[in-house]
């Protein structure tokens, strides 16, 4: 993925975190307050780790987070746990199963750009739908799933069905990711 080395590229890198990324949670955690001390978190597409890491600071010692990822986390902290494996593949882990059920899902799963705009939305909404239908089994009722889509034609239909699992969808676009990024983030509560 290209680098962007602007005001967040080099604000991550002197708070000791490894990619900008981790503003967008962050944003969202200052608008929403779904994370807290205690929680468990799980963490989809979590390389190379500063969602991860940020998240972790805020659950403190009391809870954990289970990154997943097909790569490797860049990061070293106590209280989380690494599954490398393919989300495809979650659904069906004993391993998560075992350590569910979650507080907060988190997403910020991208795929392998291919720079056919229509093609990446489509990869974007399948991983999302995916993550969604993790979200919905694994989460506790009052529990949030904070999730990224690249918008497109088939984002209204992804939002409706998120509607029909959660009470509260909204739309986010943190300031933190590009204006001309065709990312968007879902922030749902509470499965009905
Ligand atoms: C934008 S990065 C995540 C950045 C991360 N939130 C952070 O702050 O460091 C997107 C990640 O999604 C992961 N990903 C894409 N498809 C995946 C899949 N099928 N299973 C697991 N992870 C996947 C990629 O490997 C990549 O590390």
């Amino acid at each position: 993925m290209k680098e962007i080395k602007d005001h967040y590229f080099f604000k991550a890198k002197k708070e000791g975190y490894p990619a900008r990324s981790v503003y967008k949670l962050i944003e969202a955690q200052e608008r929403f307050k779904f994370l807290g001390k205690g929680q468990k978190v799980l963490d989809l597409g979590a390389a190379p780790g500063s969602w991860t890491k940020y998240a972790a600071k805020v659950v403190g010692s009391d809870g954990f987070i289970v990154a997943v990822d097909l790569h490797r986390l860049k990061i070293n902290q106590d209280n989380v746990v690494f599954l490398k494996e393919d989300i495809y593949q979650l659904i069906s882990s004993k391993e998560l199963e075992e350590q569910a059920p979650f507080d907060v899902v988190l997403s910020d799963m991208a795929p392998k750009t291919t720079g056919r705009k229509d093609r990446d939305h489509y990869l974007s909404v399948d991983l999302a739908r995916t993550a969604l239908q993790i979200a919905s089994r694994f989460l506790v009722k009052n529990g949030a799933f904070y999730c990224k889509v690249f918008d497109g034609e088939d984002f209204p239909e992804f939002k409706t069905e998120a509607q029909r699992i959660f009470r509260t969808v909204k739309i986010f676009k943190p300031k933190s990711s590009r204006k001309e990024s065709v990312e968007k983030f879902l922030f749902c509560k509470t499965k009905k």
